[in-house]
């Protein structure tokens, strides 16, 4: 049995804080309220500094297991998770062979179980990530895939799309999306605006985004699926969703911190680092998102945790790949840029970050009650610290050598201690 004493304590399905106590018992929370140390407990943690948070679940990352495990693997993703307070993740499926068969999936799904956190694994949608054919959701479903993606690379087939939306329908499974158009891009990870132009690239303007969120947003509404939009970043897709989700689809959308931290102009300063898909764009729309949070058209934050190497992230601009991590800096960077600035309070915060994201996948974490999964995040949210030695195998972020605040001191899966810091 842990004793958790004295912190602020979220109850994100209430939707408030208070100060207690909280026990774990096995793998389930047994109690919240006052409690003595009576000398009972295996461990007492002092919490009077920190907040007692259900563990952070993040529905986007890469693991890059099996094939590219030069870049990161799950196991060290699954640490780097675990100490960015990180109870639960579900893995993208563009790894190599993608996750577009039973074999691979299993791979992943097995693995995962022995890290010590909740390692979920998304599918392809469609054969190869082609966009041509469907992969046989139905029996991977059955074999553990916790929802459906191509991330990584837009589904330019309308109908191909729906007929995946109505067996997802079907299934009750939520379909992610990645939302670019390439026929209006050029150059990918940089947005086309100023920066661009300063750098004489033609990247991706927003549209790319906006218009392709829209047709997503119906064919949900024709198809009544559950569907998530991956890492928006445009105002216009925004709109779009605000939209839809007033026309009573069923629809959420995740932002990462990067695109509700940075703009465009980043990639004058961080090169390669601030160049991801889809890229970072004006001021105006970093508003806009922030807007979104704040009215609840963005459900969730996501982190796209994209490892790639220090040599592949050398290569000249247009070259080189996109994405950063961002399961270490996550939580601060919604603390410091959003909890801090008066955006959200910590309650709105991590309700983004656990029970929305437990929500889309029908999972039962996320909450804080008696009863509920022993899965949770302790952090100091007044604590500064600067981000660096990261326990991913990269180290590809903008945001390496920043101050940021709120430290995570324990993050804790089914009643166990994952992570603990020095
Ligand atoms: O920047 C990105 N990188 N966006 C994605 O959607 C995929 C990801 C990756 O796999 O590297
Ligand atoms: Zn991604």
């Amino acid at each position: 049995m842990i004793l958790i004493q004295g912190g602020r304590v979220i109850d994100t399905e209430k939707g408030e804080e208070k100060r207690a106590d909280v026990v774990l018992e096995g793998d389930r929370i047994a109690g919240i309220g006052r409690y003595e140390d009576d000398g009972s407990y295996d461990r007492v943690i002092d919490a009077a500094d920190c907040v007692v948070a259900p563990g952070l679940v993040d529905v986007h990352v890469h693991f890059r297991d099996p094939g590219l495990t030069y870049k990161e693997d799950i196991n060290t993703g699954a640490a780097a998770a675990a100490a960015g307070g990180f109870t639960t993740v579900v893995c993208m499926a563009n790894t190599k062979p993608v996750v577009d068969n039973e074999e691979t999936l299993k791979y992943v799904i097995e693995k995962g179980k022995k890290t010590g956190i909740h390692v979920l694994a998304a599918a392809t949608v469609s054969v190869g990530m082609k966009g041509q054919a469907l992969t046989d959701m139905a029996a991977l479903k059955k074999a553990g895939a916790s929802g459906f993606t191509d991330d990584g690379i837009p589904l330019m087939n309308g109908e191909l799309l729906r007929q995946a939306m109505e067996q997802a329908a079907m299934l009750d499974v939520p379909i992610s999306l990645h939302e670019e158009d390439p026929c209006f891009i050029e150059n990918n990870g940089i947005h086309h605006g100023r920066a661009a132009e300063k750098l004489g690239i033609y990247g991706s303007p927003a549209i790319a985004e906006d218009s392709l969120i829209a047709r997503d947003c119906m064919i949900a509404f024709h198809t009544g699926a559950k569907v998530n939009i991956q890492h928006i970043s445009s105002r216009g897709g925004l709109e779009a969703v605000r939209l839809a989700k007033k026309m009573g689809v069923r629809i959420t959308a995740e932002v990462t911190p990067h695109h509700f931290t940075l703009t465009d102009e980043a990639v004058l300063q961080y090169g390669t680092l601030a160049k991801m898909n889809p890229p970072l764009r004006t001021e105006q729309d970093r508003q806009a998102l922030i807007q979104g949070l704040q009215d609840g058209t963005i459900d969730i934050i996501a982190t796209d945790h994209a490892p790639h190497s220090t040599e592949e992230k050398a290569a000249p601009l247009t070259k080189a790949p996109s994405g950063i991590i961002g399961l270490e800096t996550s939580l601060a960077l919604g603390i410091t840029q959003l909890v801090e600035k008066g955006y959200l309070t910590m309650t709105d915060l991590m309700i983004k970050m656990s029970l929305n994201p437990a929500r889309l996948y029908g999972l039962q974490c996320g909450r804080m009650a008696k009863g509920a999964e022993a899965d949770l995040v302790i952090f100091n949210p007044d604590e500064s610290f600067v981000a660096e030695g990261f326990r991913s195998k990269a180290a590809n972020s903008p945001f390496a050598g920043w101050q940021l605040k709120g430290k995570v001191h324990y993050t804790i899966c089914q009643g166990k201690v994952v992570y603990e810091s020095q």
